[in-house]
């Protein structure tokens, strides 16, 4: 499997996901305000795999900081980090977890708050798998054996440190023996369903066909799809899901035309502060994304436009949220409350 981002000696290496599946190229950032830029850019995106990419970040940041001077330059590196991208919950859940070990190691030598940084930040990583295989295993008996699944954006190994969350759902049903395959949306308008999940299931042999977003609710009510599966940027309380913009229309067309609606995500992607998903902060990203295609203007010029990179599905919606720890199900407020106790 396809190896998203890794701590090396040289630095923070990743895929660079801007240009697959055309080119298999990998970047090395050897500053934590490069790793700022890969995921701004989105050389690095997904949930998970901006998480783990901030955890570096912020190792690499004080590996290179003024001892003399860590306090006030661990502070800087946290705050570009968190300032890449607004809406997935995973990229502060990291943040937060690096400065809970930073303040612990108070008073030691820096040489041992490095070390200490460096083996979190692995460890995160490393985590970020298990938790996909444990999400794979209670995600797996609710995939109908012998259907077609259907997946907006791309959750899989790209977007986490490997497996994926809805695509290690997929993953997971084929182990366990059932004969699936998946319908996976382009996702316009970064296209990650068509350049990222069409890739790397191909890469795995799995079988799937690539639909434009708007063929989604076509096969639907063709009685195609036995079940969506997507993946989360952030779950309010009441079970409100953030995920790629166009999940909502999927949802809602799941619901009309009775076909399950699941998303599978860590309890990392849980954010039990905001009651609703009304409080999510949706990314808003450059025009350009929509009035071009590869560089190339397919619309007039001047014309205004709209670029939200997310929206919110409301629960009432969603049949069930797998995690890592079990499977959450309406009232979402007491299931999600229970699961993230742990
Ligand atoms: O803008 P992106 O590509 O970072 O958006 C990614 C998604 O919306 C994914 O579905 C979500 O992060 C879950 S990834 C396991």
């Amino acid at each position: 499997m396809v190896e998203t981002i890794q701590w090396t000696a040289d630095g923070v290496v990743m895929i660079d996901q801007t240009k697959l599946p055309r080119e298999i190229v990998y970047v090395t950032c050897k500053t934590y305000e490069e790793v700022a830029d890969a995921i701004v850019t989105m050389v690095i995106r997904g949930a998970p795999a901006i998480g783990v990419a901030a955890a570096m970040g912020v190792a690499i940041g004080v590996l290179k900081a003024d001892p003399a001077n860590l306090d006030a330059e661990f502070e800087r590196i946290c705050t570009m980090l968190a300032r890449t991208r607004p809406t997935a919950v995973n990229l502060f859940w990291a943040i937060d977890r690096m400065k809970a070990l930073y303040a612990t190691l108070r008073g030691r030598q820096v040489e041992e708050i490095r070390a200490a940084l460096v083996r979190e930040a692995e460890e995160i990583k490393v985590e970020d798998i298990a938790i996909n295989r444990a999400m794979g295993s209670h995600g797996a008996p609710l995939i109908p054996d012998g259907r077609t699944v259907l997946t907006h954006c791309n959750a899989g190994a790209l977007a986490t440190a490997g497996f994926g969350t809805a695509l290690g759902v997929i993953r997971a049903a084929i182990d366990s023996g059932k004969k699936i395959d998946v319908f996976a949306d382009e996702t316009r308008p970064f296209l990650q369903g068509a350049r990222l999940t069409a890739w790397e299931l191909q890469q795995d042999g799995i079988p799937t066909t690539l639909i434009t977003d708007n063929m989604a609710g076509y096969f639907m009510r063709q009685g195609r799809i036995g079940c969506v599966v997507v993946g989360a940027d952030r779950i309010a309380a009441n079970g409100d899901v953030a995920n790629k913009v166009g999940t909502y229309s999927v949802a809602v067309l799941a619901k009309e035309n009775g076909v399950p609606f699941y998303v599978a995500a860590p309890v990392s992607t849980l954010d039990l502060t905001l009651d609703t998903g009304d409080r999510i902060p949706i990314e808003q990203r450059n025009s350009r994304e929509v009035t071009e295609v590869f560089g190339v203007p397919v619309a007039p010029e001047g014309i205004a436009v709209q670029n939200p990179a997310f929206d919110v599905t409301p629960s009432r919606y969603v049949t069930a949220i797998i995690t890592e720890r079990g499977v959450a199900r309406a009232p979402y407020e007491e299931s999600l409350a229970r699961l993230a106790k742990g």
